[in-house]
């Protein structure tokens, strides 16, 4: 686990990348903490690999300074620099046993025999991988590959280690699993990661914090509960998780949230960051905040009928259209023995967990 008082790793300040016209990256600064499991999560195209590729040293900035550990390395070659990536592709040598291939960056760098012979065993057993030292590398399945390509790029003790999707050429077992490998591996070794990926299971899973990032730009920097229960904007809400937005005009400010009005007349007392200037904009509230009970119960906040039920085992996801037209996902927990008691067509009112509703302008 970091800790904000571990010095800095790397400092990112005012990073931006353009391709001719296209800008891949847009004034991006962070700080990631030594020892740090990092995560840059965004869609396709919003810059993950660009920056990645920026810290390796394999791509210059147009503009912006990078500092690890203090030191400024924007002008430093990628060889110089402590740290190695994993790539989706995990292009592990063919030719070479898996031992061969996790020694390798160690031959490079000049290490005696035995050295080279004991951590190469030593990263071999850190990824399970102890008994298939001397089986070709063709001769192994993707997670056994993935776990290969891992060793090889710890064995020589970077400082940093950047992971760009390793998981994604997964099945979704093995990836689960790995989740779990990846996040101790990082955790006993100390060593910094910065992982990229769109999952953002993922990332919620396994890291210390994350930059979500769109367009070019970091939206929020936070680990995976801040950053869930409280989003700075639209994208950042509706990327992680999901979340129901809802048309919404502010009628009235209070010193720490607002009322905002639905369509038809509703009103929802919710929160409000101080950043929030427009009166227009959306609610948003998780379905799993959201509690199905009685039309005429007092608590109730918003009142609707039971359009749909989807079973989706551990839950059930309730569509619930509400009298201003718009559909509500409700999530219901399947607890053993209990059953939602309503039906498809039931009028019902839908109680808002206090503090879960937020209000958001863009
Ligand atoms: N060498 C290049 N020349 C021109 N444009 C590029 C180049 N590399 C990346 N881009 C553009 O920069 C933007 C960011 O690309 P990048 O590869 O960093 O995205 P990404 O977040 O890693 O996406 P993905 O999840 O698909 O891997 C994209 O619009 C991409 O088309
Ligand atoms: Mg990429």
């Amino acid at each position: 686990m970091h800790s904000v008082s571990n010095p800095i790793a790397i400092d990112l300040a005012n990073i931006s990348k353009q391709y001719g016209d296209v800008t891949a990256l847009n004034d991006v600064s962070a700080s990631i903490y030594d020892s740090e499991f990092f995560t840059l999560l965004g869609p396709s195209g919003c810059g993950k690999t660009t920056l990645l590729r920026i810290i390796a040293g394999f791509e210059t900035v147009s503009a912006g300074n990078i500092q690890l550990y203090g030191q400024e390395i924007r002008d430093l070659p990628a060889n110089k620099r402590p740290v190695n990536t994993v790539f989706q592709q995990y292009s592990l040598f063919p030719h070479m046993t898996v031992a061969e291939n996790v020694s390798f960056g160690l031959q490079m760098q000049g290490r005696d025999r035995a050295f080279i012979k004991d951590r190469t065993a030593q990263m071999l057993e850190l990824v399970q991988l102890g008994s298939y030292a001397d089986r070709k590398s063709t001769q192994l399945s993707g997670g056994q590959q993935q776990r290969v390509a891992l060793a090889r790029a710890l064995a020589p003790e970077p400082k940093v280690l950047l992971l760009d999707e390793p998981l994604s050429a997964l099945d979704l077992k093995l990836r689960q699993s790995m989740r779990m490998e990846l996040k101790q591996i990082q955790k006993h070794t100390g060593i910094t990661f910065v992982f990229v990926t769109h999952d953002q299971e993922e990332a919620l899973t396994m890291s210390d914090r994350i930059a979500v990032m769109s367009n070019g730009q970091i939206q929020q920097t936070g680990d995976a509960h801040s950053i869930y229960t409280d989003p700075c904007n639209l994208f950042v809400a509706d990327f992680i998780g999901e979340i129901n937005k809802l048309d919404a005009t502010i009628i009235e400010r209070f010193d720490n949230g607002g009322l905002c009005q639905l369509g038809d007349g509703v009103t929802v007392e919710c929160s409000l960051s101080e950043s929030t200037q427009q009166s227009e904009g959306q609610l948003c509230i998780r379905p799993e905040c959201l509690t199905i009970t009685s039309v005429d119960d007092k608590r109730s906040s918003l009142q609707g009928e039971i359009d749909q039920f989807v079973f989706l085992g551990t839950d059930t996801q309730v569509s619930v259209k509400i009298s201003t037209g718009a559909s509500v996902l409700v999530r219901v927990q399947n607890t053993s023995g209990s059953q939602l008691d309503a039906k498809t067509g039931d009028q019902v009112g839908l109680i808002i967990d206090p503090g879960s509703a937020r209000f958001l302008d863009s």
